[in-house]
């Protein structure tokens, strides 16, 4: 009996986050994040690397099917690997401590929050801009707009893990129905007539290697967040079920309403408007939604705040769950006792987004997007490959060397702090400090 207390007791005290996604937030927590920013502006890109109609729409479907590959690849990895923490935890369960550690280490200090500034920046770009009809608004505000929105989304992802789910479901509800809005208004300009786009559609397709992958790279922003329930494996219920299924609905009907979109573009543009039209959602509103057309900057500033929460939420996961296997401080790995969040790691991806804001701007974070360390199955692997080696070839930029730069710094940074263990005496101290003041203990892993 005394030994059965004993175990309820330490039952009580161990302290994990909760199963608190369901199928529904499931779905928009991937949909909600892949819809953002990309298919309200990279269609000119696309347009323009592919240099005809026919040609950007093959390059949105086929980066559709490329996800829905990669994704599947990545759910049936979720229902071996049960525990959170998308490539990371698959990295590490199958390759080992170094190169885990090199993906959490560029994802948690690079490319998660470069992403979170990123579509923060361009929420607040459209937040911003019905105030300054006719002119560009000053960069200091758009920076103070997107720096509020992080500092929002930390508090709204500390508080309570249903909140962070609220907000993402609402978002993406409203983000579907804008797409929606803009296919329908498509379909009927194609019954009216506005073919024009569609004959010839094949004209001046680009046959080059290089500009193909360059407009596969914006194409594919558009669908990046497709792996961001790996992310939360450990918080989903019935993950087996949920997983697999939430990925078999999101990823069709996002790929389908991007293509409906985009048809949606073409039948209200010629190629020529499209590609001077600057932000091709806001060109598509002034043509068709006539004096409505500042509810497109609305959708877009909804759009790109809930694509933020999702990437915001999924991404102080991988920093918690590296600290947990002591890739990163002991702090980051800690839940706050009443909330059941991971405030110290989402605290600390806020931080670092705030960081990324000062000297950012949107289509330098994008570009920082071409090397994201990934393992998947052949199709993609052989995919990878060529997205990787392409644009290097194409147009050799120097950029690309601070990356790689960048990502063998992990190495300095592996060896004596994490292999060797040597930090600095003071580090306990400072964790139990931050632990007092954040309210937060160590919580245990959630697999069954
Ligand atoms: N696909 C989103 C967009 O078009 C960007 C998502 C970035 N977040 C992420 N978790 N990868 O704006």
């Amino acid at each position: 009996e005394r030994e059965s207390g004993r175990r309820k007791r330490r039952k009580i005290l161990t302290l994990r986050l909760k199963r608190e996604v369901g199928l529904i937030s499931a779905v928009s927590l991937i949909a909600g994040t892949m819809i953002g920013s990309g298919i309200f502006m990279s269609p000119e890109w696309v347009l323009y690397y592919m240099g005809s109609p026919a040609g950007s729409l093959i390059i949105w479907a086929a980066c559709g099917l490329l996800v829905m590959f990669a994704a599947l690849s990545y759910a049936e990895l979720g229902t071996i690997i049960k525990e959170s923490g998308g490539e990371y935890i698959y990295l590490l369960r199958n390759f080992g401590s170094f190169p885990a550690f090199l993906c959490a280490y560029t994802s948690v200090i690079m490319v998660r929050p470069a992403s979170v500034a990123g579509v923060s920046l361009s929420f607040a770009e459209y937040a911003v801009a019905p105030f300054y009809p006719g002119c560009s608004p000053p960069q200091v505000l758009v920076k103070c707009t997107a720096a509020t929105c992080i500092l929002l989304l930390t508090i709204i992802n500390c508080l309570n893990v249903k909140l962070a789910t609220s907000v993402m479901n609402v978002f993406t509800a409203a983000k579907l129905l804008v797409l929606l809005v803009i296919a329908t208004g498509g379909i009927v300009l194609l019954i009216n007539g506005q073919t024009q786009s569609f004959q010839n559609a094949f004209q001046n397709t680009t046959a080059g290697i290089g500009p193909v992958g360059v407009a596969f790279y914006q194409g594919l922003w558009s669908y990046d967040g497709w792996n961001n329930l790996n992310y939360v494996t450990e918080e989903l219920k019935k993950p087996e079920v949920t997983l697999p299924r939430a990925v078999m609905i999101a990823i069709p009907l996002v790929t389908s309403l991007y293509l409906l979109v985009n048809v949606s573009y073409f039948a209200a543009m010629t190629p020529a408007e499209l590609l001077s039209s600057g932000a091709v959602a806001v060109s598509w509103g002034n043509k068709v939604l006539g004096s409505w057309a500042w509810l497109i900057s609305l959708a877009v500033a909804i759009s790109t705040f809930g694509s933020a929460n999702g990437t915001f939420f999924s991404g102080g996961r991988m920093c918690y769950i590296a600290a947990r296997e002591g890739h990163m401080p002991d702090i980051l790995s800690m839940a706050h006792v009443q909330c059941f969040t991971p405030s110290p790691a989402l605290i600390f991806t806020s931080a670092m987004s705030l960081l990324m804001i000062i000297p950012g701007n949107f289509s330098s974070i994008v570009n920082f997007f071409r090397y994201v360390p990934i393992f998947m199955p052949i199709i993609m692997l052989i995919a990878s490959v060529y997205l990787v080696l392409a644009p290097i070839i194409d147009q050799p930029q120097i950029e690309f060397f601070y990356v790689i730069l960048f990502i063998l710094s992990g190495v300095i940074v592996y060896f004596p702090l994490v292999h060797f263990k040597c930090y600095p005496r003071f580090l306990p101290w400072v964790t139990l400090h931050l632990q007092l003041l954040l309210e937060v203990a160590p919580a245990a892993k959630n697999v069954n």
